[in-house]
């Protein structure tokens, strides 16, 4: 399992007040919001529905990063949802953790926010009995890619022409041990 030994320990030893940013649980009121900094943020983006599918379903752990001075003004976001598979092995079903999206408003980044959002969001999706967390990311996002492996996150494949541009995605795992 990650444990906070697995974490790059800069990120657990940076103390919360220092920071000009709070980590929060999403609202439906944050979620055109969320919507906008997806648009801007990432060339993929998803209907309205998709994310409030997503916070009904599984709200422990899509979070917000926000001012704090304003908590109303978002500065970066989190989604995860749960995929339920047959495992590899066996025909028992197991739980997946599968980050949905991650994105930092261009002017906050490098200050640790989407560290804060993995370190806050992975234990509550944790909770749901996963035997590893799983996400996919563009092979060209170098900085997305060293964020997840300080993540502990290891290149398990590659999903060929993955996204609609045709670029392709790796696939990358953490796997839970003690599972
Ligand atoms: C990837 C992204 C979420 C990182 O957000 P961030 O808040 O800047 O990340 P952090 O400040 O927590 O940085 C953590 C680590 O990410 C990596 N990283 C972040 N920005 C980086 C950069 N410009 N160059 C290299 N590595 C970078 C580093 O490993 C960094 O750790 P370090 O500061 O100890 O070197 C942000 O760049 C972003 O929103 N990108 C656009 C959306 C996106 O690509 N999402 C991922 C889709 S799979």
């Amino acid at each position: 399992m990650t444990t906070d030994k697995d974490i790059k320990p800069s990120f657990l030893e940076k103390n919360d007040d220092n920071k000009p940013f709070l980590i929060r649980r999403c609202t439906i009121k944050d979620l055109e919001n969320v919507k906008e900094i997806n648009e801007k943020e990432l060339p993929e983006d998803y209907p309205f529905f998709f994310y409030k599918s997503i916070l009904e379903n599984f709200p422990e752990a899509f979070l917000v990063a926000c001012k704090k001075q304003d908590p109303n003004y978002l500065l970066g976001y989190i989604m995860w949802r749960i995929e339920r598979i047959p495992s590899k092995d066996s025909l028992r079903l197991i739980n997946k953790g599968h980050l949905v999206s991650i994105a930092v408003v261009e002017s906050y980044r490098r200050m640790g926010i989407a560290s804060a959002l993995l370190l806050k969001s992975m234990p509550e999706i944790l909770k749901k009995n996963i035997t590893e967390y799983v996400l996919e990311v563009r092979i060209s996002n170098h900085q997305a890619v060293s964020l997840y492996q300080n993540f502990n996150f290891k290149t398990e494949g590659v999903k060929k022409k993955y996204y609609k541009d045709g670029e392709n995605a790796y696939y990358m795992v953490n796997k839970i041990h003690n599972t």
